[in-house]
């Protein structure tokens, strides 16, 4: 059944597309209050023409604060941009002034996560763009199916709509589904380790390189932060499913992370393995961005992991007490040299992930 549908909207997609592509006449959607081009941006493959008008669509509600129910805060107002899509405090502001429980991590690559959030709480991107809507501290929309009418008295969003979907009908799964293509196109690849894995050699000093290998080999970062280019995560497609992990932050857990959402004793005080990839612009670092540097991060694991219940075999040592990696001062500054260069500085600057609205 649900193979059938995927093959029929991929029909549907194509016919689109083509015909999209005969009369290249596509309605111009420039409205007083947008900076979008005439057609749509090439987020996806150029041939899937409606997937890049729903990426369109899906960018103007992203940064729109209409999606907060007091108008003031928007998914770009916490997953800013120019900080990799996230932001630079522990904890973010929401709506009322409230702060979140949480670090926010970036959604850069959000696409090839098998799971989300730090709890792992939700698997499907389409069914996620509307959990932070509805959020208490985040955006605070109790219930979502009033949103279709409150954008629809908007000027600029019937003719997105009728651009993405054909019609101007305004839905809550149109609203999910768009900001899940957004963000599904907002991929990293460019960074300089991508450049070096792609076989330029010279991408990356001896220093980088020497990082790369303790990282890898020496303290074996890379066994939980997976992934050959700039995607470092366990949380990826094929890497046999997300895991959930326990660091050895806190004796007592104040945060009880995966526990939350299985009510396991041996999933309490375990989180996500987060995305590394732009990690030198999401500082502060943590679920509950406890550390201020990657210098911090580095002083943890060399002498400050704790022996906590659930705590990761590969951070313990023979005789089960808490590992110290006692990683000498060089050590640290070549393994900060690589992590610097996960960064893919076109991500953070690309005008089509940009907030579209104009700001006066
Ligand atoms: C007030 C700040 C704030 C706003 C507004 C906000 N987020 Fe987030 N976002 C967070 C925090 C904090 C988390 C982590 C929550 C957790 O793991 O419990 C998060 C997590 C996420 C994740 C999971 C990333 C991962 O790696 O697992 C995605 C995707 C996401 N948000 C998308 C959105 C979208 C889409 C919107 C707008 C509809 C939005 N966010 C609005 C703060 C915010
Ligand atoms: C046993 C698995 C494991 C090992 C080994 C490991 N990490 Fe981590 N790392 C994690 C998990 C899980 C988190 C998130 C923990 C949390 O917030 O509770 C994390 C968090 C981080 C963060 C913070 C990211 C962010 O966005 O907040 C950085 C940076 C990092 N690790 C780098 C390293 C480096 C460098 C090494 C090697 C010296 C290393 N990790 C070894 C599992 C691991």
């Amino acid at each position: 059944m649900k193979k059938s549908i995927a093959i029929l909207s991929f029909v549907a997609l194509v016919v689109v597309a083509y015909s999209c592509r005969k009369t290249s006449s596509s309605t111009p959607n420039k409205t007083a209050y947008l900076d979008l081009p005439a057609t749509p941006y090439n987020y996806f493959d150029s041939f899937f023409v409606s997937a890049n008008k729903i990426a369109t669509l899906g960018r103007v509600l992203f940064y729109d604060a209409h999606l907060s129910v007091n108008n003031t805060v928007s998914c770009g107002s916490c997953h800013k941009q120019s900080l990799a899509f996230a932001d630079n405090v522990p904890f973010s502001v929401g709506y009322q002034g409230a702060v979140t429980k949480r670090n926010t991590p970036t959604v850069i690559d959000v696409r090839l996560k098998e799971s989300f959030f730090w709890d792992g709480r939700e698997t499907n991107i389409s069914n996620l763009a509307l959990r932070p809507v509805s959020n208490h501290v985040e955006m605070g929309i109790d219930d979502p199916n009033t949103l279709p009418q409150k954008l629809a008295a908007l000027p600029y969003y019937a003719a997105l709509f009728n651009d993405a979907y054909g019609d101007g009908q305004i839905t809550t799964d149109r609203i999910s589904n768009a900001i899940g293509q957004f963000m599904s196109a907002i991929s990293s690849g460019q960074s300089r380790l991508d450049m070096y894995q792609a076989g330029n050699t010279s991408a990356l000093t001896a220093q980088e390189i020497q990082g790369k290998f303790l990282f890898d080999t020496k303290y074996n970062c890379g066994s939980c932060h997976l992934g050959g280019g700039s995607f470092m995560t366990n949380g990826y497609s094929g890497g046999g499913g997300a895991v959930f992990l326990d660091i050895g932050l806190d004796n007592s857990y104040v945060d009880i992370g995966r526990g939350t959402i299985t009510g396991m004793t041996t999933d309490k005080g375990t989180f996500n393995v987060p995305n590394l990839t732009n990690v030198a612009l999401t500082a502060p670092y943590m679920h509950d961005g406890r550390y201020k540097t990657l210098n911090d991060v580095l002083d943890h694991y060399s002498h400050g992991i704790i022996k906590t219940p659930n705590l990761d075999p590969r951070l313990t040592d023979s005789t089960g007490h808490a590992r110290q990696m006692n990683i000498t001062d060089n050590d640290k500054q070549a393994i900060i040299a690589f992590l610097n260069t996960l960064t893919d500085f076109h991500v953070i600057t690309d005008p089509k992930f940009s907030n579209p609205f104009k700001s006066n």
